[in-house]
């Protein structure tokens, strides 16, 4: 048996010594030092915030211009004058970046002759004279290159409270907004799809019993039954439109159902460009007749898709169907393929009459459509969103009135095959 462990022992000690003063001869040094903090100390007294400000020690000013400048924000800075007097790099970039040698210095107004002058003056004014944060938010450029900024101006006060700087920060929501936006019609349209399927699935056996009903009424009419009426031969017209339009409803009530895909559905790589120039080599024909000229745009190297072709080919047809139809009299359909980091990207770029702003939220709903009634249900873009969106892609609009709408496909790549070597 092994031995008991012996515990160590605490043992507390006594102090035998008193502490040791030092003596350390006053030098003046220390005595500025205890001067300052007897100072320091009575100004506290005296207004505690202010002496606390005062005693902090001051930023360095090279590290303040490097805070600056690694912002991710673009910043300026003006006086009430509307003098330049930062300008960081972050605002350097962009579309409307102007470098900062050419700016600091200069009035606003005067590097930036593109701005609304009455509007921003309005702003600074308004800045200026209640000393309260101001936030706007603006848009820039149009379709592809449209962007959306939110402006803060911020005050800058002076010990007596008057506001004589303003710092005007500028923040590229583009694609936080893009992001809400596919998120808020993600949602919006999972709740109208559940809808449509439901009232799709409770309609499809009345329409099955009605269909065969007027089937077997048909056969009837065609056999002897009919045969003592005078207007047998209207009654069979009448029966035939009941069973074509029961079809007709039939087959929408399908498309619907289609929203909810089968994730099971199989999936190949799939090169898009050859299924888009399949689909659009069908339709060559009707572009030709309504006199849209095609062109087409391929990358070279652009990595495949892992889809079902059937389902590209249906988005790639409702697609180019829809510039068609934008371009009754003729116009151009211009198709891109191109390889966007991780993504296969497509576009479908026509020069029709554009989406006014009041549609475009409701482009991707189901039965949204301008035809005239019996045209088209308006299920294109609906049935189109939830093939893209079930393939883990995008599908986005950007369009001008009167210049054109460009619909943009975007798809992840499929992954690279590996390959054994030896
Ligand atoms: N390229 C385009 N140019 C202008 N408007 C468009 C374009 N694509 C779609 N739209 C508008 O969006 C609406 C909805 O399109 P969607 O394809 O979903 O339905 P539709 O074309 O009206 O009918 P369906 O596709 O079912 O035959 C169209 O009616 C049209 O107003
Ligand atoms: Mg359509």
């Amino acid at each position: 048996m092994a031995a008991p462990r012996k515990r160590p022992r605490l043992r507390l000690r006594k102090p035998t010594a008193k502490p040791t003063r030092v003596h350390v001869p006053k030098t003046a040094y220390s005595r500025r030092r205890a001067k300052a903090a007897t100072r320091a100390a009575a100004a506290e007294a005296a207004d505690p915030d202010g002496a606390r400000r005062a005693a902090r020690p001051a930023v360095d000013g090279d590290l303040t211009a490097s805070i600056v400048d690694s912002l991710p924000v673009g910043l300026y800075v003006i006086d009430r004058n509307y003098t330049i007097l930062c300008w960081n790099r972050t605002r350097e970039a962009g579309p409307l970046g102007l470098l900062r040698e050419d700016v600091i210095g200069k009035n606003l107004f005067a590097v930036l002759p593109s701005l609304k002058r009455s509007r921003v003056a309005a702003e600074f004014r308004q800045v200026f004279a209640r000393g309260r944060i101001l936030q706007v938010e603006e848009e820039t450029g149009s379709g592809a290159e449209r962007r959306h900024y939110r402006i803060t101006k911020v005050p800058v006060k002076n010990a007596s409270g008057a506001v004589t700087h303003v710092i005007t920060v500028g923040e590229d929501t583009t694609e936080r907004r893009r992001m809400e936006q596919q998120l808020f019609t993600s949602d919006k349209l999972a709740s109208i799809g559940r809808l449509a399927e439901g009232i799709a699935h409770e309609l499809n056996n009345p329409m099955a019993a009605i269909a065969s009903a007027a089937e077997a009424v048909l056969r009837r009419s065609q056999a002897s039954d009919f045969a003592g009426l005078a207007d047998a031969g209207e009654l069979r017209v009448l029966l035939r439109i009941i069973e074509e339009e029961v079809y007709r409803c039939k087959g929408i009530i399908g498309r619907l159902s289609d929203f909810s895909r089968d994730p099971g559905v199989e999936r190949d790589r799939v090169d898009v460009r050859e299924v888009l120039d399949s689909v659009a080599g069908m339709l060559a024909h009707q572009m030709k007749q309504r006199g849209v000229a095609l062109t087409v745009a391929h990358a070279p190297d652009l990595p495949p898709v892992l889809a079902n072709e059937g389902e590209l080919r249906q988005v790639f047809l409702a697609l180019i169907l829809n510039a068609l139809e934008a371009q009754p009299r003729g116009g151009a359909l211009h198709l891109t393929t191109r390889r966007a980091g991780g993504e296969v990207v497509l576009e479908f770029a026509d020069r029709g009459p554009g989406i006014p702003p009041e549609h475009r939220a409701r482009l991707f709903e189901p039965f949204f459509t301008t035809k005239p009634p019996g045209q088209g249900p308006g299920l294109g873009l609906y049935i189109s969103y939830g093939i893209v969106t079930a393939h883990g892609g995008h599908l986005e609009v950007d369009s001008t009135v009167g210049a054109g709408t460009t619909v943009r496909v975007r798809l992840p790549a499929a992954p690279a095959l590996l390959t054994h070597a030896g």
